[in-house]
């Protein structure tokens, strides 16, 4: 593992150097080297052309050379003549073969040993190359050469003996030229790049960084969101990504506060109805005492239904908390809970709609009671309240049917009616807290609470498809723990 120190000194020094220099930064010092290399790949084989062809040259001087002295008998001059003609070619000697017949045109004294031999009539790049840098690393002012060419007047070949020296120097001047010309171009090309990417790509970049952070610093201000430039490009695309997600998330902040503002409303709320709740539940406790038969009839009705309303008051009503109670599970009986939740409708022998009830006989669902009731309530009411948009209604037409049946360890409810369907923009916000819905009056609640018991249930809620009017499914799964307490129970017995 790598020592502490090591990546806590380093890490800062190196963020604040990447910082200093900058995207465009960075950019220019890539550029430069990129060029360099590539003037570097162009350098090698130029370098060695460079050498071939001077040596050419002087090839060149000593065929001119040649000629001259082909008027000559038997190519012999003076000593004197031979010292000018060979200064002006700048060779020590100059030799032709003829004929299988060597024949030396001019020469001065030569001392020194010959370091390399050059054939120009056929030399490969890589030879040439090599023998660049030779010349250029290793050659001393004192080294000669010997230079070999094709020669003039039917000759075999032209054969020289040069000073490596004035090669040498002459190849380093041209090194020398050449990285000035590189460094000069790769500047030139690095400011246009650095100027281009700074004007194109850094400084919207820098508009949108700076956009961010004055977002981020006041995100429920819609002053905030970035303006977008219409620009076609990729920052045009992440200027409209980001306006887009900005405007989105100003608009959530403000409804989670306008949601806490009625959250806190909906507590206060739920005080004091729970209060008058208490005092209603008292003077029908007072009126179930009183002998008349239908009063005795329907007390006891009334106080469930005001127990079950203060009870819901008592804990969480709707999105009162964030929260509700996890559900206290039993197994109830549905045909009994499916009956209460047509009474607390009032959907009776005499009610307009119908009402169908086919839960299988003795079927037992693995739930809490109240929540599993609040879940059929919420159903039912907006079945009712779906058919009632049809009034006036007909009993035989319009119905709602509670279907209830056990598929192994699942519990299968549909509350189904005849009602004119979904609507689109209820379908398109499906549990979706105040969003789905388009009763007046409604609060788009409904079915958010209803999936949120079923879901604290372990179970699914859905609408199903393809059916007349709405249909929703309710799975209900066992508890794992009771399946485990079920199945000891088996073996047991
Ligand atoms: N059985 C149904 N048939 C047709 N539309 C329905 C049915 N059930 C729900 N809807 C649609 O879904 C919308 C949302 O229902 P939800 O119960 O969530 O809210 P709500 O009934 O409008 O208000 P509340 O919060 O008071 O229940 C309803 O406004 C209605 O348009
Ligand atoms: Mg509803």
């Amino acid at each position: 593992m790598a020592p502490q120190g090591f990546t806590t000194n380093d890490s800062p020094a190196r963020a604040r150097w990447a910082t200093r220099l900058g995207l465009s930064g960075k950019l220019f010092v890539l550029t430069v080297c990129a060029i360099m290399m590539a003037e570097v790949v162009f350098y090698v084989p130029s370098v060695a052309t460079d050498r071939i062809a001077w040596l050419t040259d002087r090839l060149a001087a000593a065929h001119t050379a040649a000629l001259v002295l082909k008027t000559e008998k038997d190519y012999r001059i003076s000593d004197s003549l031979q010292r000018e003609l060979l200064a002006s070619i700048g060779a020590k000697m100059v030799a032709m073969r003829i004929d299988n017949m060597r024949q030396v045109l001019a020469t001065t004294q030569v001392t020194q040993q010959i370091r390399q031999d050059v054939d120009t009539r056929d030399m490969s790049m890589v030879r040439a190359i090599i023998g660049a840098f030779d010349t250029l690393l290793f050659c001393k002012d004192s080294d000669i050469m010997r230079v070999v060419g094709p020669a003039p007047m039917g000759g075999d070949f032209l054969e020289i003996v040069i000073d490596e020296g004035p090669l040498r120097q002459h190849l380093w001047r041209y090194s020398r030229n050449i990285l000035l010309i590189s460094l000069v171009i790769s500047t030139i090309a690095a400011a246009l790049l650095y100027l281009a990417l700074h004007y194109l790509f850094v400084r919207p970049m820098h508009r949108i960084t700076n956009n961010m952070m004055a977002f981020r610093a006041d995100p429920e201000n819609p002053a905030r969101v970035i303006t977008v430039t219409g620009r076609q490009d990729e920052i045009g695309i992440a200027e409209r990504e980001l306006a887009t997600m900005q405007h989105d998330l100003a608009s959530m902040l403000q409804q989670k506060s306008r949601l806490a503002a009625l959250g806190l409303a909906v507590s206060k709320i739920n005080h004091d109805l729970r209060n008058l709740l208490a005092s209603a539940q008292l003077i029908s406790d007072r009126l179930s005492h009183l002998p008349d038969p239908r009063v005795q009839r329907f007390a006891p009705k009334l106080m469930r239904a005001l127990e079950r309303a203060i009870d819901f008051c008592q804990s969480t009503l709707s999105y009162g908390r964030a929260q509700e109670p996890p559900p206290d599970r039993k197994m109830v009986g549905l045909a009994a809970l499916v009956d209460e939740v047509r009474e607390t409708l009032d959907l009776g022998p005499e009610s307009a709609i119908g009402w169908v009830s086919a839960v299988e006989r003795g079927l037992m669902v693995d739930a809490d009671h109240d929540q599993l009731l609040r879940v059929l309530i919420n159903l039912a009411r907006n079945a009712v309240q779906a058919l009632e948009t049809r009034a006036p209604n007909d009993r035989t037409r319009d119905q709602i049917r509670v279907t209830g049946r056990r598929q192994g360890a699942v519990v299968v409810i549909e509350v189904a009616d005849t009602g004119p369907g979904f609507p689109e923009k209820a379908r398109e916000h499906l549990f979706e807290a105040f969003q789905g819905s388009t009763r007046t009056g409604g609060t788009g609640l409904g079915l958010v609470i209803a999936s949120e018991l079923v879901r604290a249930h372990g179970g699914e809620i859905r609408l199903a498809d393809g059916t007349i009017g709405a249909t929703f499914q309710i799975t209900i799964p066992d508890r794992a723990v009771e399946l485990d307490a079920r199945r000891s129970e088996r073996a047991r017995a």
